[in-house]
């Protein structure tokens, strides 16, 4: 049987996660906005690159939310990025209310869906679909560790000129500036990168992973970043889909895990078929837990505004 994914919100980050999805070659993928003939232009694009690139997934652009019906998995990128000198935080009461309206229609369709938030302020708005979803907490989830993770891995792979792919770390908490970089559990090729570089060159390294997101939209200054982004959603589609198990770091509702009670913090997880089918549990040092901690309580001042009642 093949897989069902819908993607909703056609814009940059959007389109380019159907892109993706599209030519791994074994999927449905639907791409929805409330822009009229965008989605559809798009996706007849994307679906009339198969023949050249070989991938026989189905692409297709609505504005009809039938057509996400039954959908295994549902990727919400729906909503306005950042502008240059705007933090993801000035996005939520905008974002609000797209996402509530974009979860009631895919919840309405796709009842045993899993859903992807990828619109920001991520943390709270994974917070919000879950809420309006009333979906078990396994089948919820933040993109942002994955994003974070490959950024934090980029610069140290650039920093000691090797390979990415033997660069491995996780960034752990909410998706702004205080998310937590885990420099204890980086390596590179399985050496811990406190012996291969000095201090100030890894704090300098974590604090541009922090600011990672706000380079890139000073750069653009019309938009956000979305060629990772979108790879980092895929990976994560991909696990479920492919029932594959992986573990990675994103946004998971935490219930008393890591002594955090309702809220949504960047968290190891183990992603198939269910979503999320194990928080996982490191032991943090007493300063990387404290980080974790405040990087939960800036999630929780946002959740607070929306007054979600949970
Ligand atoms: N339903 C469906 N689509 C919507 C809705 C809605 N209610 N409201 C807005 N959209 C669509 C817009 O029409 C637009 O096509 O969402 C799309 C957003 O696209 P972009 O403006 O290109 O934004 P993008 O860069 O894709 O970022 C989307 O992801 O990374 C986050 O911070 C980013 O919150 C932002 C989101």
């Amino acid at each position: 049987m093949r897989g069902k994914v819908s993607v909703i919100g056609a814009g940059n980050v959007g389109a380019s996660v159907v892109q993706r999805l599209g030519e791994k070659g074994y999927m449905d993928v639907v791409l929805l906005d409330i822009l009229e003939g965008v989605p559809q232009g798009k996706g007849l694009d994307m679906l009339q690159a198969c023949p050249i690139l070989g991938c026989d997934s189905t692409i297709k652009g609505t504005n009809d939310y039938a057509d996400t019906a039954n959908s295994d998995v549902i990727v919400i990128t729906a909503g306005v990025p950042r502008k240059p000198g705007m933090s993801r935080d000035d996005l939520l009461l905008t974002n609000m209310n797209i996402v509530r309206g974009v979860t009631e229609n895919v919840v309405k369709y796709s009842p045993n869906c899993v859903i992807i938030v990828v619109s920001n302020p991520l943390d709270a708005m994974a917070q919000l679909a879950l809420h309006v979803s009333k979906f078990p907490r396994n089948r919820v989830i933040g993109m942002a560790g994955v994003l974070d993770t490959a950024r934090f891995r980029t610069f140290l792979a650039q920093e000691l000129q090797v390979s990415v792919e033997d660069v491995q770390a996780y960034v752990l908490g909410g998706h702004g500036d205080t998310m937590v970089p885990l420099v204890r559990y980086t390596t590179v090729g399985g050496i811990p990168i406190s012996d291969l570089l000095p201090k100030e060159t890894i704090d300098r390294i974590v604090q541009r992973t922090r600011q990672g997101g706000g380079e890139i939209v000073a750069l653009l200054k019309t938009g956000s970043a979305y060629y990772a982004p979108s790879a980092a959603s895929v990976q994560i589609v991909e696990s479920i889909l492919l029932d594959k198990k992986r573990i990675l770091p994103c946004a998971a509702y935490l219930q008393g895990e890591y002594g955090i009670k309702g809220l949504f913090v960047g968290v190891p997880v183990k992603l198939g078929k269910n979503g999320i089918e194990k928080i996982i549990e490191i032991k943090l040092a007493p300063e990387e837990e404290a980080a974790l901690k405040k990087s939960a309580a800036s999630v929780k001042e946002l959740v607070d505004v929306m007054k979600l009642g949970v």
